[in-house]
């Protein structure tokens, strides 16, 4: 098996290795896009962005249910521990760290990172994952950087995720900007179309992503899934 990933709407990600399962930024229960409930998610870690509420809102419940370690930034994993009591292994931005199933690293992001009570939820991130010899960015909320074109110097990705839900996040036309700056050999994007303030046209985005950069894309629906092939 190689590296199968199911979206779940919103930016909400499991990504299933040989032998682990990463869940990112649990957002079901009030995510009108999802077709699960957190009951039926499990993981052994849990990956978060930032704070905000439509990325941390199911997670502590998912992770004391299936004792899932959070992996994040400080402020974020000491958050759940101090409110939660799970098990956390906290990163900072550009930090990295070998795991039995293999790495994360933190990267910038540009966006907010409030804790749904309040609380600061540090600098937003995104993340770098290495697994089964695949090499995953997932840019989080975020604008377009040019911290994106250091990726694309610095690493060969095999897969992007990237927002392209406009407002809150880069929109189509950046997000097409960065793809051309991070040059992965494959593209997908999330966070659209959750609610109509950030409908796209996913399909018209990967036409264009085809059509004027180097990088291949597919569109998911939501509570589909797809394997990484070699
Ligand atoms: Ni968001």
């Amino acid at each position: 098996m190689g590296v199968r990933l199911t979206w779940y709407g919103h930016a909400c990600w499991l990504i299933q290795g040989e032998k682990v399962r990463l869940l990112i930024d649990p957002f079901i229960t009030d995510n009108p896009q999802a077709k699960v409930s957190a009951d039926e998610l499990d993981a052994d870690y849990i990956l978060i962005s930032h704070g905000n509420f439509d990325h941390v809102a199911d997670a502590a419940a998912i992770a004391k249910r299936s004792n899932a370690t959070i992996i994040s930034n400080l402020e974020i994993v000491n958050w759940f521990k101090t409110n939660h009591e799970t098990e956390g292994h906290a990163l900072q931005m550009g930090g990295g760290f070998n795991f039995p199933f293999g790495r994360v690293q933190l990267t910038t992001a540009t966006h907010g990172s409030t804790m749904p009570d309040g609380s600061t939820g540090g600098n937003p991130a995104g993340f770098l994952i290495t697994l089964e010899g695949k090499l995953i960015y997932n840019s989080g909320d975020t604008g377009l950087t040019s911290d994106m074109k250091l990726i694309g110097e610095r690493h060969k990705v095999d897969l992007a995720i990237l927002p392209i839900g406009d407002n809150y996040t880069m929109g189509p036309e950046d997000a097409l900007y960065a793809v051309g700056l991070i040059k992965p050999k494959l593209v997908i994007p999330n966070h659209y179309s959750t609610w109509p303030l950030i409908d796209q046209d996913p399909q018209a985005w990967a036409e264009k992503v085809k059509a004027e950069t180097t990088s291949d894309c597919i569109v998911l629906m939501p509570g589909e899934d797809f394997e990484l092939a070699d």
